[in-house]
């Protein structure tokens, strides 16, 4: 039924949130249902390809015939993502957290007189760039996510940039499309040679087709 398109390839995926813990009961995290990533692994893993999906906490179930790593922290994930390099691809659909808590505490700050903690945030590393410009272990295709409100290819062309990466799935992640935690998606593939406009397709459907032009791309 599916045709083994990237038999023999190795494909990392990221998906789902970071949280970043302010003590041992509280975090901050972004807003990713991790249905997106979770459908590009599972996508990859029927087309015949050895996939390692390293996720933040999600509900949605891990999917079959994936080797899957749990983390939490951005750091932890970007660990995690360079421990299985190299591979032939990786997607980084993750929403990582681009701060993290400086000084997280070691017991949980009670509420009391000294009245309410003050937050001061520390950047993350960023995974994808990190990886985009790896002088070893660079896949041969790097793709990452763009999740905009506004200006979405423009942004979405920029950021190709900045990156290093080779392609950038950009989708519009306002409240009003239903995107963000729901089954549809409408996006854009942003490379080098220009920008695709995809009809909009359940996540599934658009983990389907991104598998066949990254085995496209691969040949
Ligand atoms: O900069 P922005 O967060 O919009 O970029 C989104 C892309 O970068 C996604 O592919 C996301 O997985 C990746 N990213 C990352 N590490 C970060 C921030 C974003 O890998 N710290």
């Amino acid at each position: 039924e599916h045709p083994q398109l990237l038999k023999g390839r190795r494909v990392l995926v990221t998906s789902g949130p970071t949280v970043e813990p302010i003590d041992p009961v509280r975090y901050i995290a972004n807003r990713s249902s991790g249905k997106q990533g979770h459908a590009i692994a599972a996508a990859a893993a029927a087309a015949g390809a050895e996939v390692i999906l390293v996720s933040g906490p999600v509900q949605v179930p891990d999917p079959r015939g994936v080797t899957v790593i749990h983390v939490e922290r951005a750091r932890d994930m970007l660990a995690a993502v360079e421990e299985h390099l190299p591979t032939d691809v990786a997607v980084f659909a993750a929403a990582v957290a681009d701060w993290r808590v400086a000084g997280e505490a070691e017991q949980k700050i009670k509420k009391g007189p000294s009245g309410t903690p003050g937050l001061s945030l520390v950047e993350n590393p960023d995974i994808l760039a990190t990886i985009s410009r790896h002088k070893m272990l660079r896949p041969r295709l790097v793709v990452g996510f763009a999740a905009e409100t506004e200006n979405v290819v423009p942004n979405a062309k920029d950021k190709r940039i900045r990156k290093g990466c080779d392609w950038i799935v950009a989708n519009d992640v306002s409240p009003a499309t239903g995107i963000m935690g729901g089954d549809a998606n409408t996006v854009h593939l942003v490379s080098a040679e220009g920008v695709e406009d995809w009809p909009s397709a359940s996540k599934a459907e658009v983990a389907r087709r991104l598998v066949a032009r990254i085995a496209g791309a691969l040949a």
